[in-house]
C-alpha cells in the first residue's frame, strides 16, 4: 500500500556519493597500512559495510560481531550484549568499525570499550549515521556519512522491528521510537 512506503530522508544516490567520499577518505588515511580490518556490526551494517568496503582501493579483510540493546521492539533497554563475537583476533591489528547508526551511543561506548580490550594497532569507527540530539555520549566518531534528527529511520541496512532492512534508500517511519 502506498502509504506502507517510507517516506525518503537520504536518496539512494545521496547514500552512493557520500559512501563514495567516505571510502576515499579512508582509502588515502590507511594507505600504509597492510591489512585494514573491517568489523561490521551485525545486523544493520550489511549493505554499508557491502558497498563501503568494495570501493576502498586499501587491502582489507571483514569480519563481523553482533551487539543487541533493543530487546523489546525499538525500545532502547540500556543493556549492551555481544551476541556472536569476531573469529579474529584482532591484537595488533588496526581495525575499523562499520556501523549503521548512533543513538544514544551506549552501543558504540560498549564496542570501543570490548575491543580497545583486546590490544589492536588502532581502533577507529565509521558511522553512516548519527543522531546528534540523542547522544548522551559525546565521543568522537571517525567517518560520519549523514547527521539525522531523532526520528526512526528505516533501509539501507536499518530495520524496523525486523522489517524494512533492504529498502534501497533511508526512509522514515512513524512510531519507531515506542
Ligand atoms: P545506541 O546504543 O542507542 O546508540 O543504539 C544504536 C543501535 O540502535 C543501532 O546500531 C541500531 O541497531 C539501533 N537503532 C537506533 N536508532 C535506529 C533507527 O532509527 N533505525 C533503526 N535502528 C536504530
Ligand atoms: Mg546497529
Amino acid at each position: 500500500m502506498p502509504s506502507d512506503i517510507p517516506p525518503v530522508l537520504i536518496t539512494e544516490n545521496d547514500i552512493g556519493t557520500r559512501v563514495a567520499e567516505l571510502s576515499r577518505r579512508i582509502s588515502e588515511d590507511y594507505a600504509g597500512v597492510d591489512d585494514l580490518l573491517l568489523v561490521g556490526v551485525l545486523r544493520g551494517c550489511f549493505i554499508f559495510l557491502a558497498d563501503l568496503s568494495r570501493l576502498l582501493t586499501v587491502t582489507r579483510s571483514v569480519d563481523f560481531l553482533a551487539l543487541s540493546s533493543y530487546e523489546r521492539g525499538t525500545t532502547s533497554t540500556g543493556a549492551v550484549r555481544l551476541v556472536m563475537d569476531l573469529r579474529v583476533d584482532i591484537a595488533g591489528r588496526h581495525v575499523l568499525i562499520v556501523d549503521d547508526i548512533v543513538d544514544t551511543g551506549q552501543t558504540l561506548r560498549y564496542l570501543i570499550t570490548t575491543l580497545n580490550a583486546r590490544s589492536p594497532a588502532s581502533l577507529k569507527t565509521c558511522i553512516l549515521l548519527r543522531k546528534r540530539a540523542r547522544m548522551e555520549e559525546d565521543f568522537h566518531i571517525d567517518y560520519l556519512g549523514f547527521d539525522i534528527p531523532d526520528v526512526w529511520v528505516v533501509g539501507y541496512g536499518l530495520d524496523v522491528g525486523g522489517r524494512v532492512r533492504t529498502l534501497p534508500y533511508i526512509g522514515t517511519v512513524k512510531g519507531g521510537g515506542e
